[in-house]
C-alpha cells in the first residue's frame, strides 16, 4: 500500500475498509503490564538488570523516561535488551511525565513514597482525570505526604516520601494498580505491609517483588511484603495477552478466521478472555505450557459477565462485547463499574461505539447490555482517547463492517501497541489508510 507503519500508528484519524477474516500469526507487543513492573523494580533493585521483550508503546516509555529522571541509567543492551542500572536512591530531577498510563503513575506514587525526597507526577489530559485519591489514601496511611487536587482526580500529584510504616489496606475495589503501589511502598517501610483484595487481580507485582529478591507471601486475596533490598536479576516479558485479545476476536467475527499467538504470558488473571470465549461457544485454546493462543473462526453465543469475571477481563471487556454483538442472544455485563474510571469511561465509549456500528446496546451504571445477532454497518467511531475502543473499532471495520469505518482518536494505539494498524493490514483483506 505504500504507508509505512509508523505513519498508520500516528494518524489521529484511521479509515478501514473491510470485511473478512482475520487469518495469521499475529505478532503483539511484550506485557504492558509487566513492562512497567520490570523497569521499576529493576530500577529500585541493586546492581543490574536486563530487560528483554518490554514494549515499546508510550506508556511504558514515560516509565522508562520517569525512572532516568532519578539518575537511573537505562540503556538499550541490544538484541532488544534494555539494561537498567539500579538503585534508585534519590528524587527525581524533574516531573514525571506517565503519559496515559494509569499503571505508570499509580505504580511510580508507590516508589516515590519509598524515597526521602520531593516527586511530582502527571499525565496527559485523560489520565488527570482518572482517580488517583484510591493511591493517596493508602499511601498517606502509610506515612507519605501526598497533595494533589481536591475531589479524587488529583493529578498532578506532589509525594514527599520517606518513613513509611506498614498498613494492612483493604482497597474498595478490585485493583493491581492499587495493591501493587502499595506493595511497592511496602519495600521501604517499617514492618510487614498487608494488601487484602476484594477479589483476586494480576500478579505481576508479586511475581517480580519475588524475582528480585524481596519476600512476598500470597495467600487468596492477602498479599504481604516484608521491607527490603531487591538484587538485580533479568526478565523476559512475554507477550501481552490484552493485545492477543484483538486478534482472538478478529479470528471470531467472519468465516474461515484463524490466528495463532505464541509465547503469550500465562500466569494468573490474564487470559480468562479465552474462557469467556469459550463459554460463548468459541473455538478457542490457549496453551497454559506455551502461551501459545489458537482460536478459529465459530458460530457464538451470549454470555453473562458479572462481578466476580471482572477483575479477569478487565482491559478486554470492549472487545469481548464486540464478539457479544455478532452472537446469538443478550450478552449482560454488569459488576463491571470500574470501567468508567479507565483511558475512558469504558462503558460509555463501549457502548457508543457499538450503538454507532448499529449494535442494539444499553448501559446500566456498572455494564452492557448487548443484543447480539447485529449486522454491523459502517460508522464513525470515536476512541475517546483510548486505545481499547480504538483497537476494537478497527477489528470490527476489518472483519465486520461491510463499508468504511472511521477512526478518530487513532493516535491512541500508540501508547500500547505500535505496529497494530499494520498487523491489521497483513491479517486482514482491509484497506487500511490515514483518514481525515
Ligand atoms: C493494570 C491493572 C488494571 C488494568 C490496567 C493494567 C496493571 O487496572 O485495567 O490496564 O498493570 O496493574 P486496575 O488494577 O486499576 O483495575
Amino acid at each position: 500500500m505504500g504507508i509505512s507503519v509508523s505513519v498508520l500508528d500516528g494518524a489521529s484519524c484511521l479509515r478501514v475498509q473491510g470485511a473478512g477474516p482475520a487469518r495469521g500469526e499475529p505478532k503483539v507487543p511484550g506485557d504492558k503490564s509487566i513492562g512497567h513492573r520490570a523497569l521499576l523494580t529493576a530500577a529500585l533493585a541493586e546492581g543490574a538488570s536486563t530487560l528483554r521483550g518490554l514494549p515499546l508503546g508510550q506508556d511504558v516509555m514515560h516509565t522508562r523516561r520517569a525512572v532516568e529522571r532519578f539518575g537511573v541509567p537505562v540503556t538499550d543492551a541490544g538484541d532488544g535488551r534494555v539494561r537498567v542500572e539500579g538503585p534508585l536512591r534519590h528524587e527525581p530531577d524533574d516531573i514525571l511525565d506517565h503519559g496515559n498510563a494509569g499503571t505508570g503513575i499509580r505504580l511510580m506514587a508507590g516508589v516515590c513514597a519509598g524515597i526521602d525526597g520531593l516527586s511530582v507526577l502527571t499525565g496527559d489530559e485523560f489520565l488527570r482525570r482518572r482517580p488517583m485519591d484510591r493511591i493517596a489514601v493508602p499511601l498517606r496511611e502509610m506515612g507519605a505526604q501526598v497533595w494533589g487536587r481536591e475531589g479524587g482526580r488529583l493529578a498532578p500529584l506532589a509525594i514527599r516520601g520517606g518513613r513509611l510504616q506498614g498498613i494492612t489496606h483493604v482497597p474498595e475495589q478490585a485493583s493491581a494498580q492499587v495493591k501493587s503501589a502499595v506493595l511497592l511502598a511496602g519495600l521501604s517501610a517499617q514492618g510487614t505491609t498487608t494488601v487484602v483484595e476484594a477479589r483476586p487481580t494480576r500478579r505481576h507485582t508479586e511475581e517480580l517483588l519475588a524475582a528480585f529478591g524481596a519476600q512476598v507471601r500470597v495467600d487468596g486475596v492477602r498479599v504481604s511484603v516484608e521491607p527490603g533490598k531487591l538484587t538485580g536479576t533479568d526478565v523476559v516479558v512475554p507477550g501481552d495477552p490484552s493485545q492477543a485479545a484483538f486478534w482472538a476476536v478478529a479470528a471470531l467475527l467472519a468465516d474461515r478466521g484463524e490466528v495463532v499467538v505464541e509465547n503469550l504470558y500465562t500466569g494468573f488473571g490474564r487470559s480468562d478472555f479465552v474462557g469467556v470465549l469459550q463459554r460463548m461457544g468459541a473455538d478457542a485454546d490457549f496453551d497454559l505450557a506455551t502461551g501459545r493462543l489458537s482460536v478459529r473462526s465459530s458460530p457464538l453465543k451470549a454470555v453473562d459477565l458479572s462481578g466476580e469475571d471482572v477483575p479477569g477481563i478487565v482491559d478486554e471487556i470492549p472487545v469481548l462485547a464486540l464478539a457479544a454483538a455478532v452472537a446469538e442472544g443478550t450478552t449482560v455485563i454488569s459488576g463491571a463499574a470500574e470501567l468508567r474510571a479507565k483511558e475512558s469511561d469504558r462503558i460509555a465509549s463501549t457502548a457508543r461505539m457499538l450503538h454507532a456500528f448499529g449494535v442494539p446496546v444499553s448501559e446500566t451504571p456498572d455494564g452492557l447490555v448487548i443484543e447480539g445477532g447485529a449486522r454491523l454497518h459502517p460508522a464513525r467511531i470515536d476512541s475517546h482517547g483510548d486505545h481499547r475502543i480504538a483497537m476494537t473499532a478497527a477489528v470490527a471495520g476489518a472483519c465486520a463492517v461491510e463499508g468504511t469505518t472511521v477512526i478518530d482518536g487513532w493516535d491512541s494505539v500508540a501508547t500500547s501497541y505500535p505496529g497494530f494498524a499494520a498487523e491489521l493490514v497483513r491479517l486482514t483483506d482491509a484497506v487500511v489508510e490515514p483518514g481525515a
